[in-house]
């Protein structure tokens, strides 16, 4: 990352928090069969700070990110991501949320298979109206970062399964977002790879500052984020630093 890019992100918002959940419930109520997921969960997330969410299969870590990331509706509470409180959003509104202010990581990569690593990583800010020559330089500096220079005309399917999620780590942080949201990112990865996305994650997240939420199952990859919060009978709760 360069020195303007730096500067860009250090200026991009006073916010000090980048996410605030405040007593965030969600029940699934579907066809009246009822599951209470998350019944009272809180958090802040400064700026640049890094963030495991750990929990049981069925706990509700993906229900949560998806609320956070404004895919799914809650039930109570609130969210606010970079000073806008999701829930008042129109979809429009909250669709340029969700693009402007976060990035997406997800278990399989989610890369589209007819286009190739360039296309991909180019395609958030395709959406968001930015040429497609300055979409193909700011997508090409960010594939070089993440070790992929000479892969950019390669399809996902000509791609290793650690090389397809460094192209989704760079795809999610193209945009330049405050904060990523990760489910599971490194869940389909061999050790080795696993390790290496998360070295490649938090390095970003030194190098632009922009703030990350993982969810793992790997307690040794959480203990390398700022902070673990728990999931655990609907409710979030911070771990302490060993
Ligand atoms: N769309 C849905 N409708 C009904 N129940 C759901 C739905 N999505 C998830 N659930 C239930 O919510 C609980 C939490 O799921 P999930 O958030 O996927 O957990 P985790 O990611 O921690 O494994 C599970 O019991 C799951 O069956
Ligand atoms: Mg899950």
């Amino acid at each position: 990352m360069n020195e303007t890019t730096k500067k860009e992100s250090a200026t991009m918002s006073s916010t000090e928090n980048v996410l605030r959940a405040s007593h965030v419930a969600k029940t699934y109520d579907e066809g009246g069969l009822r599951t209470d997921v998350l019944s009272d969960v809180s958090f802040t997330l400064k700026r640049g700070e890094t963030m495991a969410i750990v929990g049981a299969s069925g706990s509700g870590k993906s229900t949560l990110l998806h609320i956070i990331g404004g895919l799914d509706t809650l039930t109570a509470g609130e969210v606010e991501v970079d000073g806008r409180i999701l829930s008042k959003l129109s979809d429009a509104e909250r669709g340029r949320v969700r693009n402007r202010s976060l990035g997406f990581i997800y278990q399989f990569h989610h890369l589209l298979p007819e286009f190739t690593a360039l296309e991909n990583v180019c395609m958030p800010l395709l959406i968001r109206g930015t040429a497609i020559t300055e979409a193909e330089r700011e997508a090409s500096v960010l594939l070089e970062r993440v070790g992929l220079g000479g892969r950019m005309q390669h399809k996902p399917s000509e791609l290793s399964g650690g090389e397809r999620q460094r192209c989704a780590v760079a795809r999610a942080l193209v945009t330049k977002p405050a904060c990523v949201l990760g489910d599971e990112p490194t869940g389909n990865l061999d050790e080795g790879n696993a390790a290496q996305v998360y070295a490649l994650m938090l390095e970003l997240n030194r190098e632009v500052g922009t703030s990350f939420i993982l969810v793992t199952h790997d307690t040794r990859l959480a203990a390398r984020m700022d902070r673990t919060l728990v999931l655990h009978n609907g409710v979030l709760q911070e771990s302490p630093k060993h």
